[in-house]
């Protein structure tokens, strides 16, 4: 099973489970990491994103292009629950678990 190395959103850092079946944020939730996740994992506000650091995720699709569009998120940048995993990770979340959207 691939597994992500994960700063969360709380600062704390731990190692999760991931699997290609699930997004990022589901695996994070299952293992108990923060990662914020305001509209419930709909790509509709942006807060669970997350910094990749190492490895590849699945591609970027419509959806979550507009979102990453309209929270003007750099390169490197994905929804965690949007992404997949394609191999093992490192990832940082991007915002704290409260506060503005845009950091
Ligand atoms: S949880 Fe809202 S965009 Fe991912």
């Amino acid at each position: 099973m691939p597994h992500a190395d994960l700063l969360c959103a709380d600062g704390s850092r731990t190692t999760i489970e991931v699997s290609p079946a699930f997004s990022i944020l589901i695996a994070a939730q299952r293992a108990g990491a923060a990662l914020r996740h305001d509209c419930g994992g709909k790509a509709l506000c942006g807060t669970c994103r997350v910094r990749v650091i190492s490895g590849t995720l699945s591609p970027v699709l419509e959806r979550e292009r507009v979102r990453l569009d309209a929270v003007e998120a750099g390169p490197g940048v994905r929804l965690a629950c949007q992404a997949r995993p394609g191999s093992n990770l490192s990832l940082e979340a991007v915002l704290p678990l409260s506060g503005p959207v845009h950091p």
